[in-house]
């Protein structure tokens, strides 16, 4: 054995013992961290030690390596046991120290959450729906075509059928020859109620609805309510008496309503319902620059009317013995028109510092 040699075997057996002296004078984490480092690093002593190898005879070099390779092994456990007992003090000291005060109060304000504005306005439109006399119910978003289209008297092809404007889906186990869609309107909740019970009845429901639409004022999904109601005799007066004092508790009391002649499916007759704008008035010069109401005065809310007897036929009600209103309008359009909110998407992006204006 050269003088070499020797000196790399004494190094190599003292190097445990070494470190372990090292790394208990680490009082942290970082640095004892660093003094493994130092050891076992690309610059550490063991590496240097390595570098000797060169000089070893090539028939030794084998049980070197091992050697070295036990060496490593045992600055990693003196390593390992010294981080173990600093995590364990400093544990206990954490433990043994004063308590936090868990009671204190937050240094800065808990920000707090409050309901969606479109939640609000909906659930505000059927109270008053709710102590005017009418049930609350709710239907499904997936929905056939029968009940979306074809027992609402849509003519089979009615533009809103298209594959352009609705959003079609396939359905594993849907009925056979029934295409199904997301609901564009809340009028299918008018079919289902009708088709499974006998008058009289007066039922308002509300939920999102599903258009292939979508800019400024249109999104693809938006909120709807859907408001009728079937007995004998109900009139279009009546429909009138419903939809005006709906109006004046929404708006307020003075507000002024117009009902004007309207075509859908089914109702007939069928009217839309509008409001005085309340942007502007005629007398300050506001309406003429109005963008809200394009200087008209008033803003339509909804679309309403008498059913359609076929629509009563097709849900099996009879059509000689009762008659019925039915009324649907925009969550969306009204949330707009009540804050002043000039794009429909900002309703939908869910952006706090729009929200927390509510
Ligand atoms: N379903 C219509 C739509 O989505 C709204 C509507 C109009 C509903 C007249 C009704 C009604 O019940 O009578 O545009």
């Amino acid at each position: 054995m050269s003088d070499s040699d020797a000196s790399l075997a004494t190094a190599l057996e003292e190097t445990p013992g070494r470190a372990e002296r090292y790394f208990a004078e680490a009082a942290s984490e970082l640095s004892l961290r660093a003094a493994r480092a130092e050891f076992l690093g690309k610059k550490g002593h063991l590496t240097a030690l390595l570098r000797g190898m060169a000089e070893v005879p090539a028939d030794q070099r084998k049980a070197v390596g091992e050697r070295v390779n036990v060496v490593r092994e045992q600055v990693e456990h003196a390593f390992e046991a010294r981080l173990k007992s600093l995590r364990l003090a400093e544990r206990s000291a954490a433990l043994s120290g004063r308590p936090e005060d868990l009671t204190l109060p937050a240094r800065f304000g808990t920000p707090k959450g409050h309901r969606h504005p479109i939640a609000s306005v909906r659930d505000e439109i059927l109270d008053i729906f709710s102590s005017l006399g009418f049930e609350i119910a709710w239907g499904p978003q997936v929905e056939l075509e029968t009940n979306n289209f074809e027992k609402l008297a849509f003519p089979p092809d009615h533009p809103a059928t298209d594959m352009q404007d609705s959003f079609w889906v396939r359905v594993e186990g849907a009925p056979e020859n029934q295409r199904v869609l997301l609901r564009t309107h809340t009028s299918n909740v008018q079919v289902r109620q009708m088709s499974t019970r006998t008058p009289p009845m007066a039922v308002v429901s509300g939920g999102a609805v599903y258009r292939r639409d979508d800019d400024v004022t249109h999104s693809p999904m938006f909120h709807q309510i859907e408001g009728f109601r079937v007995d004998q005799r109900v009139s279009f007066a009546e429909l009138k008496g419903v939809l005006i004092e709906f109006a004046r508790r929404l708006y307020g009391s003075s507000t002024q309503v117009r009902f004007r002649p309207s075509y859908f499916p089914f109702v007939e007759p069928g009217a839309e319902v509008d409001v005085g704008c309340v942007f502007c008035t005629p007398t300050d010069g506001t309406r003429a620059a109005c963008r809200v109401c394009k200087a008209t005065g008033w803003l339509e809310i909804l679309g309403c009317g008498m059913i359609h007897p076929q629509v009563f036929t097709e849900c099996g009600i009879d059509a000689e013995r009762y008659t019925g209103f039915a009324f649907g309008l925009g969550v969306e359009r009204v949330a707009m028109l009540r804050y002043g909110i000039p794009d429909i998407r900002l309703l939908f992006e869910n952006d706090p510092r729009f929200l927390a204006q509510f």
